[in-house]
């Protein structure tokens, strides 16, 4: 047995769960209806409410003992202190840092990295004043109106939500495009209706050899260059890189000078506030950005001070692991009450199954309990009107998150009342449901009862904040953050890593040459790899001429 489920907090918790596995919100709520005053807490401008979780004082008393059992703040204080927390990779962990006000220093390995995030800050800021006033110019003289964003991952998942959630506060005569997918059609169609003259490319890989990235950048290189006259001189004025890898990005042919650069202790899913966080700084602006910047920090500083019964990530993480080993709920969906972070669950994907979907503890050891949460979710309402039927009726225990605003940044009518009716009346609908009795009550057919129950207890928290504003954004991104990390911590795993899309990457790039050789290529594969191969290889002979590959094809058709 691992450590973990030797340790006498998790031992406890197993006995407690066999105690309360059966307790009913509506009991628990009945015997004890001050709970809504306790099981609240606040931090960094959010305000979240987890008194709608199957849980007593005992539970939380418990939860916290394991992560004082698992070391957790000693953990997160030795992320804070830049120490190589990332065992596989041997790396410090230190996205933390890129929100660090310019007055505080943090040496590491021998660098003072604080200083090294302001330079860029810095740079990045003067870049997008350039920008957004008009003053750089493309490569014909005219002002940049079209900026797309060319990644991948956390180089494309935190820069598209993070626009999108704070749209209201961008520059409205700027248009944003994000380029991820390496199928074509992503770049045809980003691009369709763009002007080259006008169009600024970001390409934003960490590493810079990742091969959707790689690939999309060539593309756009072409496509800008044909929209452009040939001139390769155009591309200094039309590409910009976002990396930690200078010699690939002058390689690629991008100046180092047009280069935003950040550091290998940036993971890729932690690094919407590093230079990867350009387009967003392009879309609102530096002051704007500060802010957000200033939200992540105000988070960080509760994680690090806030005791854990009243610490938001811990509280969050360890409910998440409450669920996910004990009642074995494999799923967690996040419902945010707002348009603008439609985005949210997708970036959180990310953040949550890269960092804790492992199968081993930091020392090698397979586990023998579940890890990561597989997370999903929608915006509100949207979500009611499809897959809520699930979590409400279904068989299946699915804890949610609901996200909502006291103020819109769109008031409109009564639009905003009716929008946080749904986040209340939702959460408290699946902590209560409706008993047969109060079905019947309602005149209901005997033979109808059993299909309008509603079992109830099913669990949520709600996690309320006054307006989306870029720092609330960054407080609400870094909790999440310090919620994965929580977690990890909890189930000894290296949260930090991602060797598991490796394989694939790999496969992938031996299989490149199989599809497009001339010869019939010897395949090594097992029997039903080799048959799509060969299936995919003959139908390839037989293309039409529609499927003859353009290499410029929205280049052409803007530059008219
Ligand atoms: O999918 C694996 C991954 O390495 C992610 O962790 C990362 O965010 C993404 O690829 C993109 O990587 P890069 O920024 O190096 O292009």
């Amino acid at each position: 047995m691992t450590e973990l489920r030797e340790r006498p907090a998790w031992k406890a918790l197993e006995a407690h769960y066999e105690e309360i596995r059966d307790a009913h919100l509506r009991e628990l709520f009945a015997t004890d209806p001050q709970r809504a005053e306790y099981f609240i807490a606040d931090g960094a401008g959010l305000h979240l409410d987890f008194s709608k979780n199957r849980i007593t004082s005992e539970t939380l008393a418990l939860l916290a003992e394991l992560a004082r059992e698992c070391e957790v703040e000693k953990r997160r204080d030795a992320m804070f202190r830049g120490e190589h927390i990332n065992v596989s990779e041997d790396r410090a962990v230190l996205h933390v840092a890129l929100r660090m006000n310019a007055n505080r220093s943090l040496n590491v390995d021998g660098v003072d990295v604080v200083k090294e995030v302001h330079d860029v800050l810095d740079r990045m800021g003067d870049f997008s004043y350039r920008i957004r006033s008009g003053d750089w110019k493309g490569h014909t003289g005219k002002p940049i109106r079209n900026v797309v964003n060319i990644g991948i991952g956390g180089s494309d998942l935190g820069p598209v939500m993070a626009y999108e959630a704070l749209r209201h506060y961008s520059q409205r005569d700027l248009t944003f495009r994000f380029v991820s997918n390496i199928d074509g059609t992503d770049f045809v169609e980003c691009t369709r209706d763009l002007d080259p003259a006008e169009t600024l490319f970001i390409v934003a890989s960490k590493t810079f050899t990742t091969l959707e990235t790689m690939t999309n950048a060539r593309t756009a290189r072409e496509w800008s260059l044909a929209g452009l006259g040939g001139d390769e001189a155009a591309v200094a004025k039309h590409f910009v890189a976002l990396s930690t890898n200078a010699e690939e990005v002058a390689k690629f042919g991008i100046d180092t000078a047009n280069m935003f650069g950040f550091w290998e202790w940036v993971g890729g899913r932690y690094s919407m506030d590093s230079a990867i966080g350009l387009s967003t700084m392009l879309a609102i602006g530096y002051v704007a950005f500060q802010e957000m910047l200033a939200g992540f920090a105000e988070m960080d500083a509760h994680f690090c001070e806030a005791p854990v019964e009243s610490n938001l990530p811990m509280l969050m993480g360890l409910l998440s692991v409450w669920y996910g080993d004990f009642f074995g709920a494999e799923t967690c969906a996040v419902l945010p009450y707002d348009q603008y972070l439609h985005r949210f669950p997708a970036y959180l994907q990310q953040l949550t199954m890269e960092s804790n979907g492992k199968h081993v503890t930091l020392d090698g050891t397979r586990v023998d309990y579940d890890t990561g949460a597989i997370y999903w979710g929608e915006p509100g309402t949207n979500g009611q009107h499809s897959f809520y039927q699930l979590i409400h009726q279904g068989t299946r225990l699915i804890p949610c998150d609901f996200i909502g605003f006291m103020h819109s940044n769109n008031p409109l009518g009564e639009h905003h009342d009716l929008l946080m009716s749904n986040v209340f009346a939702q959460s408290e609908a699946l902590a209560f449901g409706k008993t047969p009795e109060q079905v019947r009550e309602e005149g209901t057919a005997e033979e109808v009862v059993p299909h309008r129950v509603m079992e109830g207890n099913r669990p949520s928290n709600t996690i309320l904040a006054e307006r989306l504003t870029p720092e609330s954004l960054g407080s609400l991104v870094a909790l999440y953050e310090h919620s994965v990390f929580t977690q990890g911590a909890i189930w000894g795993v290296d949260s930090f890593d991602q060797w598991g899309v490796e394989l694939g990457k790999a496969l992938a790039v031996a299989i490149i040459p199989e599809l497009q050789a001339d010869e019939e290529p010897d395949l090594n594969h097992d029997s039903s790899t080799n048959a799509l191969i060969r299936r995919y290889r003959q139908a390839r002979r037989e293309r039409d001429p529609a499927d003859e590959p353009t290499p410029n094809p929205a280049g052409r058709e803007s530059a008219e």
